[in-house]
Order: structure tokens, then C-alpha cells, then sequence
């Protein structure tokens, strides 16, 4: 139904119409033992979840939303390795299947013409320094109009449609996505994070430039360098001095 060519990915999908999160169907099912690789995809999603208890406006059929259920073998201290692993492989099929230039904004928000465009949720369970499993959610705004989008997103998101005045075939993009995904995450595996980095900086949001940070408790102006092998974003402060962050929110110098 899907025409997939994966090896391990997608090997179970569930497709449902209209679910509250994909997310919390991918943990129910991970808790049952549902096997790595699991994919669940929805139509429409009455409960969207984001990054920062944030909600994600996925009321629409206009989306990709869909959560990987994976199992990794790797310590739980590498789990935000995967969040970057799953935005470059987005930004690389909205490049070559899109024909579009996306940006990685670390740590997970996908930028299309300085609006959001996509975004990726991971949330981990682990016990005893080992991964359970790690639900990847991932959403793409696809074939939404301007007028679709709440009053209070329209001018910081975007969808496909908008940006390119064409209507994008939402199946042979998840079939791309899970494509790619799997040869990257398998690449991954074997080699380490090293190519992700690379492809990570070849798609990096304001990379080398002067930004405004916000973290719980401090504002300032820095300049992004990089990202670092653990996940974290490294920045050189204003008095010359690096320093590696974990969480924060980027914003264009001035706004
Ligand atoms: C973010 O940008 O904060 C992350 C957004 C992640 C949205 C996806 S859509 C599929 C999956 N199900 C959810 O409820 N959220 C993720």
C-alpha cells in the first residue's frame, strides 16, 4: 500500500484517520512491545504535541504527521543525535525531492523562507542507562493554504504549498522520508555521528551568524558555530569566549 523498499522501517505501519497524537499511540504501543521500525502516520491529529509542551496545529489532512517508534542500541546521552539525524534527512528530501533550501534551527525546527515548515518531537524512555525505545514524531506542514494556519501562526509558519504554488503528493514524501531515514540511521549506526554533523552544518539555520538566545534565564547576542557530536549547539559569546548550550530558543538578532 505504501510502496515501500525499506529494509526495517515502516515494516508495520498503521495508518489511522484521525487520532489526538500520533505520539501517544507510538508509547502505547512501544509499552506493548511493538516492534523497532514501527511507523504511525494520521491523517489529522486532534491533539498535537510539540517540543516544550507546546501544542502543534495538525487539525488538517494537509500534513505529514507520524511518529518512528525505534529501539537503538545506543546510550540514552546520544538519544538527541537521532533529533538531528531526522532533520537532516528532512532538509535533504525537501531539497531533493522539493527542490527548496531548507534550514536546520537547532535544535529541531525546519525553516523554509524564515518560517517554520516542519518540526521533530523525540521523546525518549530509558531505564538503567539503556534506551527503551524513542518515539521520533515528525510533522510537515504540506498542502496547507495561508488561510488555514490560526490566526497566531501565520506569520511564523509556512507550508509547501505556499512556499512552492504546488500541491505535493503526501504518500511519495513519507515514502522518501522513510526511504532516507533508514539509510541514514543504518549509516549512522555503523559510522557514528561524524556525516550527520556535516550534513547538519551544510543545513544549519544562521550558522556563523550573530543571533538573539533565550534560555530560562538569560537573553543575549551570540554567533552559532556548530553543533557538537553529543547534540548540543556550540556559540561564541560576545567577550570571544565558545560554550556549548542544550536547550535554548534561537532568534534573529533584532526580533
Ligand atoms: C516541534 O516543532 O515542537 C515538534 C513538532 C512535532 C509534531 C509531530 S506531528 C507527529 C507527531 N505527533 C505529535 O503530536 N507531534 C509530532
Amino acid at each position: 500500500q505504501w510502496g515501500l523498499h525499506t529494509k526495517w522501517l515502516g515494516s508495520k505501519i498503521i495508518h489511522k484517520k484521525s487520532v489526538p497524537s500520533t505520539q501517544n499511540i507510538a508509547h502505547q504501543l512501544a509499552q506493548e512491545g511493538a516492534q523497532h521500525g514501527t511507523v504511525i502516520i494520521a491523517d489529522e491529529q486532534t491533539a498535537g504535541r510539540g517540543r516544550l509542551e507546546r501544542k502543534w496545529h495538525s487539525m488538517s489532512e494537509q500534513g505529514i504527521w507520524m511518529s518512528l517508534l525505534l529501539r537503538p542500541k545506543i546510550p540514552p546521552i546520544q538519544a538527541p543525535q537521532l533529533t538531528l539525524l531526522a532533520a537532516t534527512v528532512l532538509a535533504d528530501i525537501l531539497l531533493k525531492k522539493v527542490n527548496v533550501k531548507a534550514y536546520i534551527k537547532w535544535p529541531n525546527d525546519i525553516i523554509l523562507n524564515d518560517k517554520k515548515i516542519a518540526g521533530i518531537l523525540t521523546e525518549m524512555q530509558a531505564e538503567q542507562d539503556q534506551i527503551q525505545y524513542i518515539v521520533l514524531g515528525i510533522g510537515i506542514n504540506v498542502n496547507q493554504s495561508h488561510h488555514e494556519f490560526p490566526e497566531e501562526l501565520k506569520s511564523i509558519a509556512t507550508s509547501l504549498k505556499i512556499e512552492t504554488n504546488k500541491t505535493h503528493n503526501i504518500r511519495d514524501l513519507i515514502q522518501s522520508i522513510l526511504t532516507t531515514f533508514e539509510q541514514t540511521y543504518d549509516h549512522y549506526l555503523q559510522n557514528g555521528f561524524h556525516d550527520i554533523k556535516m550534513k547538519w552544518e551544510s543545513f544549519g539555520y544562521k550558522l556563523g551568524e550573530t543571533v538573539n538566545i533565550t534560555t530560562p534565564n538569560h537573553t543575549w547576542n551570540t554567533t552559532i558555530l556548530g553543533i557538537e557530536s553529543d547534540g548540543g549547539l556550540l556559540i561564541k559569546n560576545p567577550d570571544g569566549k565558545t560554550e556549548k548550550i542544550y536547550s535554548a530558543e534561537i532568534y534573529n538578532e533584532g526580533n
